[in-house]
């Protein structure tokens, strides 16, 4: 059926028809399409008898005609797409013959479009997974919607639901609309991380019908976000002395990003105090800051704890927070109470208010009321010291008694001094600072003791401990007294010694000697006489292209042995490093942290060398130079490129399975997976497509895997998609264009209608026995056709005002007793350059008319009949001849099933003779025999026995 019509249809180009109709497609069966006989002209009352009919050979016709007004009508009702592919005109090509004479009309209808289908979608869903730094301007190929309707019917416009990140943008290619999804605002999968589209697609028709592709795009994360405290300073209290495993706070902090990039890890800031890693500990994964060692307040009131939080990103993302832990006193120690002066025995005379006891110098014990010895000869008192901590004030008890009985004396006593007392320091701890600097010899005056008693048993002599740096002399005052003199005997080096420990002792000249001690810190002081140095040799880091700004890179970190703003260090890029570096860069002073700061290109640079400067701030300030390396690491941010702007290739048809057609290539900037390139045919490629074709996806080359027929279709267009194998893969789509040649591989075709296989032999020439069509699929010289017959036979071919529709002619007269049939061999040749050729024989039969008279064998037959014979005795016989066949001979059954008897009656008159002479007239003959013998007045002599007989050339 579809072979029927796509012949038809190949074969309509070359006819002109003389008449064309169009008719909607679907309209139903028994519809006129129009009166063929009337536009032609035709006189309907003769159509039965010239049997009026379409030739054109389908069985299972659309068409038909009516034989009675000449009317064509809908025999079945069609289906445009199913008949007709593509967009060009549907039309039917028909052949219509009326006989006597024979004509042929050409009829063409066009079968036209109606909105009957809406447009489709090869899929309902379409899923898109898109990171999300993911470039805008970035487009993603949907599936294009297929409507069967041709043009204005066909799909005319996609329309994108509403979305802020998305908009679509429509690609006419050739044959079709393809869409695409548009990237246009960032996506921000923390603010949405799934959007949902619907793409429509409406035809062309009044109203509009329409198919949907749901879109759905979930999008992937990337670590664009840091991690933030949920405070950005926690403060808390915590008592001293808390037990080892105290949780102190719980400190938490959240990043929005996914994954990984959202896993959070704690830690303490890496420059706090050595005691502080050795009181706190932080847990990496809750976050929980514990009690390690042991917490004094006496020792250390307040903690300022640096903590930083880091996700897991690559790379990764990290915020600094604090904690101040305030540490509450506990009343953990006791008053003390010293007591000076004390007298224990008091006159019960004494006036109130007399001082009885001296308590830490700073309160007096007196009597307030008069004393009666006689009456109360003993007191204990009880003196309390409570201190205002909580809960438990402490009590110490003492006591003193006065005894009994008292007595009370008041002696004037010369004191004569004894050594009673030892030489003391004014400070028994005394700090000092002496600078780096200073050169040895140089003289540090300290304090002198002093002894209350005087003479020998004051102060005599001093003593140094042992110690390397310096040596003690002593300075003579006289009158003054003796001065002790520190004097450097070496170099001091703050950054091997910070401090020097010193003790002193004072001699007095009593025997024995009494003593007194000074311990003397000696703080060296810091002069600038340290580089910074860089804690580690190499830096070298690896860093994702395209990371956001602010992404930390590396730390570099340098200390200065020296103290103060000598040993403080501040960095910097070097002098070296140029202007577009540092926009790319940016390395704090403080911290040594370099972090991203413009956009880094992989494809542009994928490495740098940076010169850093690390300087104290000393008044003549260090300098050390370091050199950072830097690799940009690749990430997937190319899309792969065809090399060729558009791929267009001939390609004859049969090629066979396996044939290369063209190698595509496409490149990727991208570095590794991400820049390995792999083809496939598109979204978009139907299967008959794939059934054709296939793409190697490593090198890209198509081959051909189906069989190609120029006569089926004669231009394919491809889509190859070339993506990388990044993670989330990119890939670009080109149309790769086959034109395909035809070659010669039909043979032409004959098809002989209206023949008449009977031609009467009185035909004139130029008499039309059949119609001839001959056709050949192929195109061009392949599809030229020349026709010919042998010409030996009085049969010629009459071109006629149509291409390859010739004619039979008789060319001669004919005689059906001389050949009474021609085996006429057709011949039509292509004219491609290996010419195919096809033969058809038909057979043509010559029909008898009635030209010919029948002959006797004999004219006059003579004979004798010997007188007195017997009757009934045989006489003689008869023959003839009739070259024509069948009633045309002379009639055989007569003359088969006829006995002819002849009485003749013998009566001297030779009538037999005459009888003979009216049968030797053969055509008189059957006037003889419709008088069976008694017509003619005969005498008999006797019985006479004529046996008639008579050959035809079919008789015997
Ligand atoms: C497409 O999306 C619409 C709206 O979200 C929904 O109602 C419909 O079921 C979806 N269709 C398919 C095939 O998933
Ligand atoms: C941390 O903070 C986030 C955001 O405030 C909260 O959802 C989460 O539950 C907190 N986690 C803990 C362990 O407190
Ligand atoms: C720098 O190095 C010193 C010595 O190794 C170390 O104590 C300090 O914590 C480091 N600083 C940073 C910020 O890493
Ligand atoms: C593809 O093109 C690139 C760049 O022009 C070239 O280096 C490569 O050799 C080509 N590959 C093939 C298979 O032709």
């Amino acid at each position: 059926m579809a072979l029927c019509f796509s012949f038809l249809l190949c074969f309509g180009p070359q006819v002109s028809a003389q008449i064309r109709y169009t008719v909607p497609e679907e309209i139903k069966e028994g519809s006129v399409v129009g009166n063929i006989a009337k536009d032609l002209g035709l006189d309907v009352s003769t159509l039965v008898d010239r049997r009026f009919r379409i030739v054109s050979g389908s069985k299972d016709a659309f068409f038909q005609v009516n034989q009675n007004n000449g009317e064509l009508y809908i025999h079945k009702s069609i289906d445009r797409e199913e008949l007709c592919d593509g967009n060009g005109a549907c039309v039917v090509n028909l052949k219509t013959a009326v006989e006597n004479p024979l004509e042929i009309h050409y009829v063409a209808v066009e079968v036209t479009d109606i909105n009957d289908n809406h447009p489709s979608f090869s899929e309902q869903n379409q899923h898109f997974e898109i990171a999300e730094h993911t470039p805008l301007g970035t487009s993603f190929q949907l599936h294009a919607a297929r409507d069967q309707d041709a043009s204005p019917y066909s799909v005319r416009l996609y329309k994108l639901s509403q979305d802020e990140n998305f908009e679509i943008y429509i690609r006419n290619s050739d044959e079709e609309k393809i869409p695409f999804l548009v990237l246009k605002k960032p996506l921000d999968r923390e603010h949405k991380s799934e959007h949902l589209l619907i793409l429509k697609a409406l035809d062309g028709g009044n109203p509009p019908k329409s198919g949907t592709l749901n879109i759905t795009v979930t999008v992937l994360d990337s670590n664009d976000n840091r991690p933030v405290f949920s405070q950005d300073t926690y403060s808390v209290s915590l008592q001293e002395n808390s037990p080892i495993g105290t949780t102190v706070i719980k400190i938490n902090a959240s990043d929005s990003d996914e994954g990984p990039n959202s896993e959070i890890e704690y830690a303490l800031g890496k420059t706090l105090k050595r005691k502080v890693y050795d009181i706190f500990q932080l847990d990496r994964i809750t976050g929980e800051i514990k009690v390690k060692g042991a917490i004094d307040f006496e020792d250390t009131d307040v903690y300022k704890l640096d903590v930083q939080a880091s996700d897991k990103g690559q790379p990764p993302l990290s915020a600094q927070g604090r904690v101040i832990i305030n540490i509450q006193d506990i009343n953990d120690n006791m008053p003390e109470i010293e007591l000076t002066s004390l007298s224990n025995i008091v006159a019960e005379d004494c006036k109130p208010g007399t001082v009885i006891a001296l308590i830490n110098n700073m309160y007096s014990l007196v009597t307030k009321g008069r004393l009666d010895r006689e009456l109360v000869p003993h007191y204990d008192i009880t003196i309390t010291a409570t201190d205002l901590g909580q809960p438990t004030p402490c009590l110490i008890n003492l006591k003193f008694a006065l005894e009994n009985p008292l007595e009370i004396h008041y002696v004037i006593v010369e004191i004569l001094d004894v050594n009673d007392h030892a030489p003391s320091f004014p400070e028994s701890q005394m700090d000092l600072e002496i600078g780096e600097s200073a050169l040895p010899g140089a003289r540090f005056q300290l304090q002198a003791a002093r002894d209350s008693d005087s003479g020998s048993n004051s102060v005599h002599q001093y003593k140094l401990g042992h110690n390397d740096n310096f040596r003690l002399e002593v300075k003579d005052r006289g009158e003054d007294g003796k001065i002790p003199v520190l004097i450097l005997q070496k170099h001091l080096d703050r950054e091997l010694t910070r401090t020097i420990n010193l003790h002193i002792t004072a001699l007095d000249g009593g025997k024995p000697a009494k003593s007194g001690t000074m311990d003397i810190t000696i703080n060296v002081i810091d002069i600038n006489d340290n580089v910074p140095v860089f804690t580690k040799d190499i830096y070298s880091v690896m860093l994702n292209e395209n990371a956001p700004i602010g992404t930390p890179v590396i730390q570099v970190n340098a200390t200065d042995c020296d103290e103060g703003s000598n040993g403080e260090v501040v960095y910097s890029f070097g002098k070296n490093v140029n202007s577009k570096v540092r926009k790319l860069f940016d390395i704090n002073t403080i911290t040594g942290e370099i972090t991203v700061e413009g956009l880094l290109d992989y494809e542009d640079k994928d490495s740098y060398e940076i010169d850093i400067q690390a300087s104290d701030k000393g008044t003549v300030p260090h300098r050390t130079d370091k050199k950072i390396l830097i690799d940009v690491l690749d990430i997937n941010d190319n899309v792969p490129i065809f090399t060729k702007e558009s791929y267009t290739v001939v390609l004859n048809e049969n090629a066979p399975v396996g044939t290369t057609i063209v190698q595509v290539n496409a490149t990727d900037m991208d570095d590794g997976q991400n820049g390995q390139v792999v083809y496939a045919l598109g979204n978009n490629v139907n299967n008959n497509l794939r059934e054709l074709f296939q793409v190697n996806p490593v090198t890209g080359e198509i081959i051909v895997t189906g069989v190609l027929d120029f006569e089926v279709k004669d231009l394919y267009e491809i889509d190859i998609q070339a993506s990388d194998k990044g993670i989330v893969p990119l890939a670009t789509d080109k149309s790769v264009i086959i034109k395909i040649v035809d070659v010669n591989d039909n043979a032409p075709e004959i098809e002989v209608t209206s023949f008449s296989n009977a031609i009467p032999e009185d035909s004139r020439p130029g008499t039309t026995v059949a119609l001839i069509s001959v056709t050949d699929l192929d195109s061009g010289l392949n599809g030229k056709i020349s026709c010919s017959i042998s010409d030996d036979i009085p049969f010629k071919l009459m071109p006629s005002s149509h291409d390859n529709i010739y004619s039979l002619v008789t060319s001669g007269l004919l005689d059906r007793e001389t050949k009474f049939q021609y085996d006429i061999t057709l011949v039509a040749k292509d004219a491609g350059q290996q010419t195919l050729s096809t033969i058809k024989t038909i057979t043509a039969l010559i029909s008898d008319v009635n030209d010919n008279i029948p002959e006797f064998s004999f004219s006059p037959y003579a004979f004798y009949v010997m007188e007195n014979n017997v009757p009934g005795k045989f006489v003689f016989s008869v023959s003839a001849t009739d070259k024509d066949s069948n009633e045309n001979s002379f009639d055989f059954e007569i003359v088969k099933t006829f006995q002819f008897h002849v009485v003749a009656a013998d009566s001297g008159t030779p009538q037999w003779r005459k009888i003979l002479n009216i049968c030797k007239i053969g055509v008189l003959c059957s006037a003889v025999f419709s008088l069976p013998g008694l017509s003619v007045p005969v005498h008999l002599y006797g019985e006479v026995v004529f046996t008639w007989s008579v050959y035809g050339q079919d008789l015997i």
